[in-house]
């Protein structure tokens, strides 16, 4: 890892983004976003129930060129204009990290540029420094996608510490998990959040997990709304959306208990939730009653939560680190 000396505070970045099912590239300059496109993957995926990995590395090779090309047109940026270029190296599927960083070593050969590999979740953290322009660490971090919900602590830009993350499910695939239990398409996560908006948790409803420290684990849920839509049988439309409403508000009470433990052992001055997750309702609305007055909260916009090329750029820039640009499909913090 290495951070190059006197690299520019407000560099032009070009991100590419292909870890899982969404193919994206944006152009940032500082905390600018000039341009943010994402090609979603849903309608491939939708009628096998959840994303295929060789059919994602393919729709990415097929749209990831098109959208460079589109990134450029629309904001009349000519190669020169960038100064960096910056790739998602992991975590991911591995095929899908290939072409996304098979991609970007093409174009910074032909184009003569720097390039930065980038780790995903880093990404997910520097979304909300696109949100909030003033934002600066040290600040409390959670979290929450379809594989990770990990409470971090960065200290200063490109230096994060794990404080707790899950023992089984992610918040994502366990939201992923559920929806397909209820008969709710893929992906789940949204059409689950769709279908508790017309629910009422109370009455159906499910433990919320409690382990000791800033550990999660959403398996024993995921287990109790088995067994309920079990003695249900065939439960009604009515009893399907308590149950999600149920489930939503056991997954976002776990989250921000943990939450509230890390902000009362860190007392943060900025607090960020980021990740797929974030995009919620539910956990919008009650973070935000949850973190005021002793912190501010920042969750990015619904766009800049779920995967996007914005974040990898921004992490890349802001965070001068220079990380290989090699796939790795199990990159941690
Ligand atoms: O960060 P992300 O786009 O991709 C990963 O890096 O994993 O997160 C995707 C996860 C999926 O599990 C999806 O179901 C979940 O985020 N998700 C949601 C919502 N929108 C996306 N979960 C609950 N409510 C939502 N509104
Ligand atoms: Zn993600």
């Amino acid at each position: 890892m290495t951070r190059p000396g006197g690299a520019s505070p407000s560099p032009t970045t070009l991100g590419i983004e292909s870890s899982c099912d969404e193919s994206s590239v944006a152009l940032v300059r500082g905390r600018e976003v000039l341009v943010n496109l994402i090609a979603s993957q849903e309608a491939l995926h939708a009628g096998f129930g959840g994303v295929v990995p060789e059919v994602a590395a393919r729709a990415h090779l097929r749209q990831l060129p098109g959208l460079v090309d589109a990134a450029l047109e629309r904001t009349c940026a000519r190669p020169e204009d960038i100064d960096l270029l910056a790739v998602t190296r992991g975590p991911g599927l591995a095929g899908c990290l290939l072409v996304g960083t098979g991609l970007a070593a093409g174009l910074a050969a032909a184009w003569d540029k720097p390039l930065a590999g980038v780790n995903h979740l880093w990404g997910h953290v520097y979304a909300a420094f696109l949100a909030e322009r003033d934002l600066q660490p040290p600040l409390l971090a959670l979290v929450v996608s379809g594989a990770h919900s990990d409470l971090v602590w960065m200290s200063r830009h490109g230096d994060f510490e794990v404080l707790g993350r899950t023992r089984d499910d992610a918040a994502g695939e366990a939201f992923d998990k559920a929806a397909r239990m209820l008969g709710l398409g893929y992906p789940g996560g949204p059409a689950l959040d769709r279908l508790a908006r017309t629910g009422h948790a109370s009455r159906q409803p499910l433990p919320v997990p409690a382990l000791p420290g800033l550990e999660y684990s959403f398996s024993g849920l995921k287990t109790a709304l088995l067994y309920r839509l079990r003695d249900l049988g065939d439960p009604s439309q009515e009893q399907k959306a308590d149950l999600a409403a149920a489930f939503e508000r056991s997954v976002v009470e776990s989250l921000l208990a943990k939450l509230a433990l890390a902000v009362d052992e860190r007392r943060p001055a900025e607090v960020v939730i980021a990740g797929g997750v974030a995009a919620n309702t539910l956990l919008r609305k009650r973070a935000a009653e949850l973190v005021s007055g002793s912190a501010r909260l920042t969750i990015p916009p619904l766009q800049l939560c779920t995967d996007n090329a914005a974040m990898i750029a921004a992490a890349a820039a802001l965070s001068q680190v220079r990380q290989p640009a090699t796939a790795d499909p199990s990159l941690s913090w």
